[in-house]
């Protein structure tokens, strides 16, 4: 009951123009900052996870955490897998309670792409899941997902609005500028193709690559049909930069209830201010 599919959440913000937030967690400290300060919000969140964190924190964990966390705070979450690839693997983490999926195929050539998109939704549609699906190719890295800059590609809005008709799919993530990781510069989106792929394509869409995107950048994503914002980097950085701080300071610590403190009050202003760019405070 408490970890629900990203469909209603995804359409209601489309309707009325903002975007659920998804972090990706990796442990108790993440999923509870997230939860209680998205909950304290009143925002409708998602909490995300790689194949590798599953592997890192095991799927009944980071379920059962995600429920209790979801339940103390009285905030129906999505736990959402982000970036699998593995249909025996999804099916397995679809088994174990989790209904949002996404299945990137965007490596695949498009008709294979398709192929094994078309599959994973047929699965996860039966359990009630959403399918989120990528088409073009985000560029950086994201845990064991390395994307060197010149095998990125945008996406193409005719091209995608085939994609979009052929798999039925809940939700499209598109390659538009944005990429995973730390920017090596600055960082430029381009509108046009994402007002372009708008006008084709009338389900969600999905902004992979968010940290470190100006809030100026993902209003206007958002004002263009960007319904999901996707942000692992900064909150990754912010954790990790606070307890690094608290080490500097206290070289002989060694309570982890002291320096995990620091990093959870570090990691929730990330959250606070990833969901006010949003505009889904007050959402829920
Ligand atoms: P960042 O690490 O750039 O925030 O990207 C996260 C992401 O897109 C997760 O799928």
């Amino acid at each position: 009951m408490y970890l629900i599919s990203n469909r209603e959440m995804l359409r209601k913000a489309q309707r009325e123009g903002y975007a659920v937030p998804a972090f990706n967690v990796h442990n108790l400290e993440t999923i509870q900052v997230v939860v209680e300060t998205a909950a304290r919000m009143s925002s409708p969140v998602i909490l995300a996870g790689t194949p590798g964190t599953f592997r890192y924190a095991g799927l009944e964990y980071i379920v059962s955490i995600c429920q209790q966390a979801a339940y103390l705070n009285q905030l129906p979450v999505a736990l959402h897998l982000d970036h699998h690839e593995v249909f025996s693997d999804i099916h397995q983490k679809v088994k174990a309670g989790i209904r949002s999926v996404m299945i990137d195929g965007s490596h695949l050539p498009f008709e294979s792409n398709i192929m094994t998109v078309t599959e994973v939704v047929r699965l996860c549609h039966s359990y009630d899941a959403s399918v989120e699906a990528e088409l073009g190719r985000l560029g950086g890295q994201e845990d064991d997902l390395s994307v060197d800059s010149k095998d990125s590609f945008f996406t193409d809005p005719q091209a995608a609005k085939i994609y979009v008709e052929r798999t039925g799919i809940d939700s499209l993530a598109v390659a538009i500028g944005s990429a995973h990781g730390l920017y090596q510069g600055e960082p430029h989106l381009d509108f046009d193709r994402l007002a372009a792929i708008r006008q084709l394509v009338d389900i969600p869409l999905v902004l992979h690559g968010a940290s470190g995107l100006s809030e100026a950048m993902v209003r206007k994503a958002i004002g263009l049909g960007i319904c999901k914002l996707n942000v692992a980097t900064d909150l990754k950085i912010a954790f990790a930069d606070a307890i690094k701080s608290y080490f500097a300071q206290y070289p002989t610590a060694n309570d982890p209830r002291h320096y995990m403190t620091q990093g959870k009050i570090a990691m929730e202003k990330v959250v606070e201010e990833k969901i006010l760019m949003c505009g889904s405070a007050g959402k829920f």
